[in-house]
């Protein structure tokens, strides 16, 4: 069967990307350690509020000056609902939810994940410009989900 060559050249160049991609992938998940943002930690979302992981909501800067947060994405909220962490440290935001699938993206920046009940969604985020951004879901929740938002500002470090 005849192709025409410019149709040749397409067809290897889509799979050349598509070999480059996978690489890419398995490149970072092998030698980087670089897992999906639920990094396949679980939790029971019956009992979150007693689970000594999330018991405790709220930011907490470790003796290196880098920063974890702890929040739980429910209907309709965030909690907490506003937080400050440092410029320029490594920020891990640790989520998870106690109802359904909520979206948690702070617009703007990198900063962007799913939070599926029954599991922790974990993501490190170095923040350069100090200055206030929209935490908002981003996945359908119910009937409150265009009002689930909340607040990060981010400091100048000391
Ligand atoms: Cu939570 Cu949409």
């Amino acid at each position: 069967m005849h192709v025409d060559l410019y149709e040749r050249i397409w067809m290897w160049g889509a799979g050349g990307i598509v070999i480059l991609f996978l690489g890419t992938i398995g490149v970072a998940t092998v030698s980087q350690g670089r897992l999906p943002p639920s990094h396949v930690e679980t939790i029971d979302p019956q009992s979150v509020f007693a689970d000594e992981r999330f018991a405790e909501r709220g930011v907490t800067i470790h003796p290196d000056g880098s920063a974890e947060v702890i929040m739980i994405a429910m209907m309709f909220n965030f909690l907490p609902n506003e937080i400050r962490v440092p410029a320029n440290v490594p920020v891990t935001f640790r989520l998870t939810s106690p109802d359904v699938v909520h979206g948690f993206q702070i617009v703007g920046t990198n900063g962007n994940t799913m939070v599926v009940p029954g599991y922790v969604s974990q993501f490190t985020i170095t923040f350069d410009t100090p200055g206030e951004y929209l935490i908002t879901c981003n996945e359908y929740c119910g009937l409150g989900h265009h009002n689930m938002s909340a607040t990060l500002i981010v400091e100048e470090g000391a």
